[in-house]
């Protein structure tokens, strides 16, 4: 019996936005036959099933539709477009990682299908006779979809039930599965999983290469691959979140005084482009509303930083934008003042937040858990001097991304290190250095 329905979370950055949707993991819209779970280990397998047996594994069993094993596959078959064909196994976990092996073997038609949103391919014709291996890894209300190990899809914003387990989904198409593995996992949404290459955070944009914290910066760190951009928020004097690093405009625009004290209309005014290059003229300071709307129908991510002690009712007015912009999964905030992130807590639980720091805290693992931070942002410098931190915080589920490192032999002491992500002014290069070294 069906009890919940997942709702798509349709495109969520600019890898997927060209392709169809097929196939989905359901996470959690299915109430099993299979017992109430019990708790998993970190790293344990829940299920690990190659169809070996002649017949349906134990604890797996068909919601609707023709289900059967055929050649050492799991093969679901619904004839009709728009009629679900499901079946369910597992446990409930809160965190834990799917993987499956799916190849399309007939589809009614190309627009086969999904539940989730997850897309993998142009159309069933095209992904017909192939196997993909498809993983969903799930914290809590935070999921991430990848495809051949190739991150697709991000959501924050996952409906999950208290007790379901999971399932697979076929659409008007017979589907084969086949080497399904469930594990459980540590919480912790950003913590980097064994093998998956380090998150790229660009900072103030692709800063090295365009002026700072412009949507000019953005498009080349979103070209270059940057997982994440990096930018910093200040309030305008009529109380506008705008997107500026200094508490002036003196160094990165052509005018002068201190952000709080221009209203937006002069700030729109700027040119924050020809003090970089001629070729950058005319760039505009863009506001946050500005960017976010830049970033959701461009693409990426954005680690959003309140910058600056900042008042309840002005990180107010930045969640409003970000909800406005219906951009809540795809960002991080950030901030060294720990009175911001208490108050984005308060007014956005939904919104993930990371700290901070120029020095290490006595107890990072405390303050993670106090202010509830899903990640920890060390200066390179801090993190260098008690680099045992990194598993401390992993342990507790919180991620460890570090500023701002531009070099390559940084970049592999991190790695191996084992943080999480690297908040570069390079975004271009470490991308590269990431696909050469992985
Ligand atoms: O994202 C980390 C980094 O941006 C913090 O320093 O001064 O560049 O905002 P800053
Ligand atoms: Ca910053």
């Amino acid at each position: 019996m069906t009890k919940s329905h997942p709702s798509s979370p349709g495109p969520q950055n600019g890898r997927t936005g060209m392709l169809a949707a097929l196939l989905a993991l359901s996470v959690s819209t299915v109430a099993l036959t299979a017992p109430r779970a019990v708790s998993a280990g970190p790293g344990e397998a829940v299920v690990d099933e190659g169809f070996n047996g002649p017949g349906l594994p134990t604890g797996w069993s068909a919601v609707e539709g023709d289900w059967k094993v055929e050649g050492g596959r799991l093969v679901g078959t619904s004839a009709d477009a728009g009629r679900q064909t499901r079946i369910a196994f597992g446990r409930h976990l809160d965190d834990f990682r799917i993987e499956v092996t799916a190849r399309f073997e007939t589809a009614v038609d190309d627009v086969r299908w999904t539940a989730l949103g997850l897309e993998f391919s142009r159309n069933a014709t095209d992904a017909a006779g192939r196997d993909v291996r498809i993983a969903v890894e799930v914290h809590g209300t935070t999921a991430r979809w990848s495809v051949d190990g190739r991150e697709v899809v991000r959501s924050t914003r996952v409906a999950r039930s208290a007790d379901d387990g999971q399932a697979l989904l076929v659409d008007g198409s017979a589907v084969s599965f086949d080497d399904v593995r469930v594990t459980a996992l540590a919480p912790g949404a950003f913590v980097r999983q064994p093998g998956a290459p380090l998150a790229v955070f660009a900072h103030r944009g692709a800063s090295s290469a365009a002026p700072e914290n412009t949507l000019l910066a953005d498009e080349v760190a979103r070209r270059a691959g940057a997982d994440w951009i990096e930018n910093d928020v200040r309030p305008s004097r009529d109380g506008v979140p705008y997107v500026l690093h200094d508490d002036t405009v003196n160094r990165t625009t052509n005018g002068t005084g201190a952000v709080r004290d221009l209203t937006a209309a002069q700030l729109d005014g700027l040119d924050a482009g020809s003090w970089f290059a001629p070729t950058a003229a005319g760039a505009r300071l863009p506001s946050l509303a500005a960017q976010l709307d830049d970033l959701r129908t461009r693409g990426g991510n954005l680690l959003l930083e309140i910058k600056g002690p900042h008042t309840r009712d002005e990180v107010a007015r930045i969640v409003q934008e970000v909800r406005d912009h219906e951009m809540a999964d795809r960002v991080l905030v950030q901030s060294f003042e720990a009175d911001a992130l208490r108050h984005t807590r308060e007014l956005a639980p939904e919104l993930p937040l990371a700290l901070l720091r120029s020095s290490l805290d006595d107890d990072p693992v405390a303050l993670s858990r106090e202010l509830g931070l899903a990640a920890y942002h060390p200066a390179d410098e801090a993190l260098a001097a008690r680099p045992e931190v990194v598993a401390a915080l992993h342990a507790a589920g919180v991620a460890v991304n570090v500023w701002t490192v531009d070099s390559a032999a940084r970049w592999k002491a991190l790695d191996a290190a084992g943080v999480d992500g690297i908040i570069t002014n390079r975004p271009a290069e470490l991308a590269g250095w990431l696909s050469a070294h992985q």
